[in-house]
């Protein structure tokens, strides 16, 4: 009887003895974690990989409020407790999930007669009864969790505004830690949370960020930040996650990766194919590389372990196959890629972090890519930055050098900026690289660099803006009034219009790297000229233009007579270079 129950274990752990990730996990300082459903544990195939495998568990649901309070005063920690039980006989950690904010609440706690004042006592009862009851046995707490909207506000609910506890803001949060830490001084306490793109730079993170910050400031018992990884296989930003990782942990903060699952979709029932198993397989190492360059980052748990059971089917339809072992406990490429990522040393050596590709530079002009020139004003598609677009503003008249964490060098000058969000920055290539054949291009953001890049040093590399910033079609061109020319202001012979420029190289008088100049007049040392409708066109003045914008200069020409009413096309010629092809200008 024995053996014959005992074999599909026995044979399972062998199978799984090649890669033997909690080891693993145990050497590099981290622990593997799973969350787990009580009613499997008595499941013998489900308990031995468990027991075997993992350092850690979780609670999938068992102390959520709906299971563990059911009723006013009434407490039901059987579940809980089977879980705990299990981990403390397998020698295994608990993490607590959650004390706040999960969507299981129990229909009691919303009822109509409840005050703000009675709700923070229940809430406050709540988190003392429970967290005393686990103290000494669930090490970590999910003391908040998902209190965050994308866009960084916070999400209306029970504890916050309906009716809430009767403190504005974070206050509900503040004091859920402040009431767990006394119920357990030794706990670490966690915010607990989730991202479409794992947990990268995005509005949501920053406001998470902002709050860390302002709670560590003022002494409230916060100690780690939990990332719970809900993605698909194309989803996951792996340097904005470094970057999140990066700053919490910089704060002092631990960081776990606490809820990971990676869905494929799934046909028919027909299962996900190898192509798919192997880029969930690369999600998974990514995450946990990630995770692994950080002392700090102390735990990389998936909610599940094995295909048989997980909530992503019934909260994804179509979608499956998202955790490391198959529904037949078998390892999956997504289990050998965690394996391989503990046993490996960090991938992304910390001075060359990013990995950035000449294409990603743009003329902001023409939007075409190649070759710089001095004083260019430049679209870098960024591999990460700030979740809210930043804007540069003027210090002492110049624009700055490093924008919320970010830098981009230029043979080693940093370039002035002019805004930057995750996904872009917008820099000016400074005049020093004037004599430079190429420069060397490096981007840095929070600390991380990325590798350097060359890009040929031309003269002049003139790009038109146009009015829908796609570098085709109509020009961001204005009249004398500075109204925009267009169908429906068009230009008419005779008339001066400003064409709005880039990459025109360098001046006389010279113009000075990150300085705003409204106004300044200048003459390009490459020779200049302009055409509309093929036409020659006399050139009244390149000057700086009302903004002064770093970058962005505007050549003043006189529309030439006798051009056909309609779209013509303008260009303008800068020593050996043109502007790009289908820049046009509305006349009458
Ligand atoms: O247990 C009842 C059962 O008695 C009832 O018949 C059945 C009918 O709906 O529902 C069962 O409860 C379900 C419970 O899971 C247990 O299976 C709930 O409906 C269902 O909503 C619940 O879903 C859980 C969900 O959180 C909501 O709390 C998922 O299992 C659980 O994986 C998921 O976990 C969350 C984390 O707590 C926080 N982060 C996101 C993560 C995924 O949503």
């Amino acid at each position: 009887m024995f053996r014959s129950r005992m074999w599909p274990f026995l044979l399972l752990v062998i199978n799984l003895k090649g890669a033997d990730p909690r080891q693993l996990a145990l050497q590099r300082g981290v622990d593997l974690g799973t969350a787990v459903d009580a009613q499997h544990l008595s499941e013998s195939q489900y308990a031995a990989v468990l027991a075997s495998q993992y350092s850690q568990v979780e609670p999938e649901n068992e102390m959520k409020w709906r299971i563990i309070h059911p009723a006013p005063g009434v407490y039901s920690f059987a579940a809980g407790d089977a879980i705990v039980n299990f981990a403390v006989q397998h020698g295994m950690k608990v993490r607590g999930h959650t004390l706040t904010g999960d969507t299981q609440l129990p229909a009691w706690l919303s009822d109509p007669g409840l005050t703000p004042s009675g709700l923070q006592t229940i809430l406050e009862e709540h988190i003392t009864t429970v967290v005393k009851h686990y103290a000494g046995r669930v090490y970590a707490w999910d003391v908040l969790n998902e209190a965050y909207a994308d866009d960084g506000t916070l999400l209306p609910g029970i504890w916050l505004n309906t009716p809430g506890i009767g403190v504005p803001g974070t206050g509900y949060m503040e004091l859920a830690l402040r009431w767990a830490h006394a119920a357990d001084p030794a706990a670490r306490l966690f915010y607990n949370d989730e991202d479409d793109t794992g947990l990268g730079i995005t509005p949501k993170t920053d406001a998470i960020y902002r709050m860390a910050q302002d709670f560590l400031s003022r002494g409230v018992p916060l100690h780690g930040i939990g990332m719970q990884m809900h993605v698909t296989a194309g989803g996951v930003s792996i340097p904005g996650l470094v970057a999140n990782i990066k700053r919490l942990t910089d704060l002092g903060l631990e960081v776990q990766i606490t809820e990971m699952d990676v869905r494929l979709p799934v046909a028919n029932l027909a299962g996900a194919s190898a192509a798919e198993l192997d880029s969930q397989a690369q999600v998974y190492h990514d995450v946990a590389s990630a995770c692994l360059q950080f002392p700090k980052c102390t735990a990389i748990q998936t909610w599940g372990f094995t295909d048989r059971y997980s909530w992503i089917p019934t909260a994804f339809p179509g979608f499956g196959d998202a955790l490391p072992l198959d529904i037949n406990y078998q390892p999956k490429p997504a289990w050998n890629s965690i394996a391989d990522a503990l046993a490996s040393p960090s991938t992304a050596s910390p001075a060359n972090y990013y990995r950035i590709s000449s294409g990603q530079f743009l003329n902001m002009g023409s939007r075409s890519t190649g070759a710089i020139a001095p004083g260019e004003m430049l679209y870098f598609a960024a591999p990460s930055g700030p979740g809210a677009l930043v804007q540069g503003s003027p210090a002492a008249g110049k624009y700055p050098n490093s924008l919320a964490g970010m830098q981009v060098t230029f043979d080693g000058v940093p370039a002035p900026l002019i805004a930057a969000q995750n996904g872009f920055v917008i820099a000016v290539a400074p005049y020093e690289i004037a004599a430079h054949s190429s420069a060397a291009v490096q981007f840095d953001y929070l600390g991380n660099s990325s590798n350097p890049i060359s890009l040929p040093v031309e003269p002049a590399v003139p790009g038109l803006f146009t009015a829908t910033s796609t570098g085709a079609g109509a020009g961001l061109i204005f009249d004398r009034n500075f109204a925009l020319v267009s169908a429906s202001n068009p230009a008419r012979a005779g008339d001066l219009i400003f064409l709005s420029i880039t990459g025109e190289g360098v001046s006389q008088p010279a113009g000075v790297t990150g300085l705003s100049q409204p106004y300044r007049i200048f003459t390009p040392l490459e020779p200049l000229s302009v055409t509309i409708g093929g036409v020659p066109a006399a050139v009244a003045v390149v000057w700086s233009g009302p903004a002064g914008l770093p970058g962005m200069s505007q050549i003043g020409v006189y529309v030439p007579p006798g051009i056909p009413a309609g779209n013509a096309p303008v260009s303008v010629r800068l020593g050996g270079a043109s502007t790009q092809a289908a820049v046009t200008v509305a006349l009458r």
